[in-house]
């Protein structure tokens, strides 16, 4: 078991049973923005290499647990899909998985940036990225998939922060430390009756198993821009659900990120398979109330007019108004 931290030096990492005969280490840093694990990018007298080792708790707020097996869940994720031609094109190879250290190695993508700046709602989503997206769904969710791990406490964890949590009248997030007035305006989300139940049921829903294989986290910090095109990354929720989820997440920061309603039609143009427009509007629904008055918050530019105006939409898209 070797424990990773920013600070490890080289003669440590070189001590992974990894490395090639010859291969030397030159430089370790953080890979890049992030909250749940440790990622480095190592650099080696040969190549670049992204380590990623799970934490039992999240690595920026350590007083969270968290499953020290997510790691193997996005181990698994990236081995079934690598047998797909297209969904091959859009992920890191795996290196090597060394599961007592609970440490995925993985090939490095290079330097890009996600795709965050959209929360800016400067631009618009380039129509190429727009069909990677699509043609990145499509493979995935048409994958004939035996069986994948339940994934359940990393869907616990994620259930409590999307259903619950941003829904709790007393749970302890002051939202006007995001933005004054914001506090009040999610009082009329926490209090309302029916709309709580409505997200009770989807919850549960959320928490079931179904039968298609989905990233579980498809928004744009995910989504890396490299040299190499579009690609998608950090399949740590994944699990066998309801495809609508994805979908869902994906229109939500559409809106998030003040894009085009065009944006969805273009989207749904590509996308192949059928799904129920009425679970997507809800899950989409609750993927925009918990990302404005949950604690997930996003660099969004929205005034506090423009939030009100969106939680209204969101609430009505869970209820389907
Ligand atoms: N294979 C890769 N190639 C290049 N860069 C990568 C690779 N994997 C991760 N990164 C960089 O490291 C960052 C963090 O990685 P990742 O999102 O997998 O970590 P995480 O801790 O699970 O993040 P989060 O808190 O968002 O869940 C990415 O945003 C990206 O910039
Ligand atoms: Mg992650």
């Amino acid at each position: 078991m070797i424990e990773l931290e920013e600070n490890t030096s080289l003669e440590e990492l070189q001590r992974l049973p990894f490395w090639e005969k010859g291969e030397i280490l030159v430089s370790s840093d953080p890979a890049g923005e992030g909250n749940m694990n440790l990622v480095l990018r190592v650099k080696t007298n040969r190549r670049s290499v992204i380590l990623k080792q799970s934490k039992p708790y999240v690595r920026k707020y350590p007083q969270i647990a968290a499953p020290i097996n997510r790691i193997e869940i996005e181990k698994t994720y990236y081995s079934l899909i690598e047998t797909d031609k297209v969904l091959k094109g859009f992920s890191p190879k795996v290196l090597a998985y060394l599961p007592e250290s609970h440490l995925l190695i993985l090939e490095d993508l290079g330097l890009g940036s996600d795709f965050t700046f959209l929360y800016g709602g400067k631009n618009t989503l380039d129509p190429q990225i727009l069909k990677g997206l699509a043609d990145y769904l499509n493979a995935l969710h048409g994958l004939q998939i035996e069986s994948f791990p339940d994934n359940s406490v990393m869907k616990k964890l994620n259930h409590e922060h999307i259903f619950n949590f941003p829904f709790a009248v007393e749970n302890g997030f002051d939202l006007d430390s995001i933005q004054q007035g914001l506090q009040e305006i999610s009082m009329d989300y926490k209090r309302e009756k029916e709309l709580k139940e409505a997200l009770t049921k989807l919850g549960d829903r959320y928490l079931s198993n179904g039968n298609t294989l989905l990233q579980g986290d498809f928004y744009p910090g995910s989504w890396l821009n490299v040299a190499g095109g579009l690609k998608i990354i950090d399949p740590e929720f994944g699990f066998l659900g309801d495809k609508e989820f994805d979908l869902g997440v994906l229109f939500a920061h559409f809106s998030l990120a003040h894009q085009h309603e065009n944006l969805r039609k273009e989207f749904l143009k590509e996308y192949k398979h059928p799904f129920s427009a009425e679970l997507l509007d809800q899950y989409q629904g609750v993927e925009i109330l918990r990302r404005l008055i949950g604690i997930a918050q996003l660099p969004v530019s929205l005034s506090l007019s423009q939030k009100k105006s969106l939680l209204e939409k969101a609430r009505n898209l869970v209820l389907r108004n």
